[in-house]
């Protein structure tokens, strides 16, 4: 369906945030104004339209001054109704009731998920990927996962050298429920020793080995990266909870903890843990986020008019028109290849 120019767009952002929302969001909003929409913000994810007070008419004055801010202007939340035919429904006439011609969704696997399922149940979709996770498929930019990778990196760095000054291990827990991109690629650039990812599953006796033989080799401090999803054999967990959107709450494994209180015992070295939590998520994103948000946004914004395509996404250096399907299809996953690096150079 071709939606003209002079069309009712609306935005919505669901799932766990991540920096450079908002520089789609104003991208998306410049764009629109520009072509004489009115451009609709739906508040706080899904729930904006399955309770639809709040949502309202962007104006010029809303988009000004928000490039460099985390988060997004828009709230979201975990509200994630996929299985659920009659919120489907809701969502549907949520849509409707807002008078709007295609709607944007930015978001990672579950949002875009659930852009799928309202895109074919007819609602014109345009999704633009964004996790800091960096596990959609089908993209070679998810917006936030640069700007996320770089408070890992600076972690590191930090790490390292209160680690060298006592000798002892540290260990630090990254966010990544199901794929470990932030501790591959962080271990990578901050020089971890020992990479743990949810993709390649280790012992703790493999881990322990790894840091005995680095002592012997005259190393007198080693950094553990450990991505929050990664399975660690010989620890014992209690059950996980589950989040609003029926995903493990990760975070209460305390996977870091476990590991490096595992680690002083099996090696009798002083070792320490740090939990990056949600300093991933927050805060401004850096130049990368800002400008394929930006390019994102914009490009969304045109197929929404052209109705020619369900997503947009990052290829070879370019901004491509995809499908929703091509996003949705398949988790990205660490390839072995590059699981084999982390450890051949930690
Ligand atoms: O957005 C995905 C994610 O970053 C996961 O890596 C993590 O498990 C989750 O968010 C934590 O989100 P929250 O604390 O908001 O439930």
């Amino acid at each position: 369906m071709s939606t003209p120019e002079g069309s009712r767009i609306g935005i919505v952002t669901a799932g766990g945030d991540a920096p450079g929302l908002n520089a789609a969001i104003r991208a998306i909003g410049r764009s629109a104004l520009d072509a004489g929409d009115v451009v609709v913000g739906v508040l706080n994810g899904w729930m904006g339209l399955l309770e639809p007070d709040g949502n309202r008419p962007l104006a010029a004055a809303d988009l000004s001054g928000i490039l460099p801010l985390g988060g997004t202007i828009l709230g979201s939340s975990r509200t994630l109704p996929l299985n659920d035919e009659e919120s489907l429904h809701r969502l549907v006439e949520g849509v409707d009731r807002l008078a709007l011609d295609a709607l944007i969704t930015i978001g990672g696997d579950g949002t875009l998920a659930l852009a799928r399922r309202l895109s074919e149940l007819g609602v014109p979709i345009v999704g633009i990927p964004k996790t800091i996770d960096f596990d959609v498929s089908g993209t070679d930019v998810c917006i936030g996962f640069d700007s996320a990778l770089s408070v890992v990196v600076e972690a590191l760095d930090r790490l390292h050298t209160t680690a060298a000054s006592h000798h002892n291990v540290m260990v630090l827990e990254t966010m990544g429920r199901d794929t470990g991109w932030l501790a591959a690629l962080g271990g990578l650039a901050g020089g971890a020793d020992v990479v743990c990812l949810p993709e390649f599953p280790v012992s703790m006796d493999d881990v322990a080995e790894r840091l005995l033989a680095r002592r012997a080799a005259g190393k007198l401090s080693s950094i553990v990266i450990v991505a929050e999803g990664s399975p660690v054999g010989g620890i014992d967990e209690p059950p996980i909870p589950l989040d609003a959107s029926g995903h493990p709450q990760m975070a209460r494994r305390a996977i870091g903890e476990r590991v490096a209180a595992a680690i002083a015992e099996m090696t009798g070295f002083e070792t320490r843990a740090t939990v990056l939590g949600h300093l991933q998520r927050g805060g401004s994103p850096v130049a990368t986020d800002r400008m394929w948000a930006t390019r994102l946004g914009a490009a969304a914004l045109e197929l929404a008019h052209e109705g020619t395509a369900t997503a947009v996404a990052v290829r070879s250096g370019a901004v491509v028109a995809a499908t929703i399907q091509e996003l949705t299809d398949a988790s990205q996953q660490v390839p072995r290849s590059l699981y084999e690096l982390c450890c051949q150079v930690g």
